[in-house]
This record gives structure tokens, sequence and C-alpha cells, in this order.
């Protein structure tokens, strides 16, 4: 288990339903400075679902989101969020520019 200080995300209890289908029930989990996770499920498993909640282009069901800088200083939701990016499936990628461009186009 890594050091609170450390962590920069962490989710506990965190649900979505769409009607009365329950994607998420109860997912926990964290993400600490430096460390690489990889999100693993079949198709309908929910992991795009846990990610348009977690960068907040989903509304979330219950649970709790906290985002840290990496000192340990806790952020909103919503300013947490403007630092995560998300590089979706490759149909939405665009070949002609560099990964790091790709992962900014967000912002641009
Ligand atoms: N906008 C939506 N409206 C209704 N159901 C949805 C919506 N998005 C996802 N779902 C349902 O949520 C479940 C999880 O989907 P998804 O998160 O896309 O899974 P994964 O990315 O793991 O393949 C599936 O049953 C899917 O049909
Ligand atoms: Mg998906």
């Amino acid at each position: 288990m890594a050091d609170a200080q450390q962590l920069v995300v962490s989710v506990r209890g965190l649900t979505k339903s769409y009607g009365a289908t329950a994607v998420l029930k109860g997912v926990d989990f964290s993400v600490a400075r430096g460390e690489v996770h990889a999100l693993l499920g079949g198709n309908g498993a929910g992991k795009s679902t846990l990610i348009r909640v977690l960068t907040g282009s989903a509304s979330k069901g219950d649970g709790e989101i906290v985002f840290r800088d990496p000192a340990g200083a806790v952020h909103s939701e919503a300013e947490g969020r403007r630092k995560v990016a998300v590089v979706h499936q490759e149909l939405a990628l665009l070949p002609h520019l560099t990964v790091a461009e790709n992962i900014a186009l967000p912002h641009f």
C-alpha cells in the first residue's frame, strides 16, 4: 500500500448506473505518484464508464473521488479532473501528431 501522501487519486465506493443497469458497483482503487496501472475487463465491464466518471464526462453515482497533488494537497474534483488526460480508443487518435500532442489535444 502506497504512502497516503503519495496518492494522486483515490476512489472509494464509486457507483454508476445507466437506468436499471448497475455498471460500477462500489469501485475502490488508488493511484500513487509514479505508478502505472492497467485496467482490465471484458467488453462492457465498465472500463470506459470508470474513466468517464473519473474525468467528469459522465456523472457519478455514490462514492468519493479524491485528487491530490504529489505534495499531498487535496483538490476539488473539478480541479483534479483538469489534471487527468485521456487518450480515447484508437479511432480518436491523430496519427500525424506525436504521442504527447495526442495527449494534450483536448487542451488546444
Ligand atoms: N451512455 C450509456 N448509456 C447506457 N448504457 C451505457 C452507456 N455507456 C455504457 N453503458 C453500458 O455500461 C456498461 C459498461 O460499458 P463500458 O464502460 O463502455 O464498458 P467497457 O469500456 O469496459 O467495454 C455496458 O453494459 C454498456 O452497455
Ligand atoms: Mg471501453
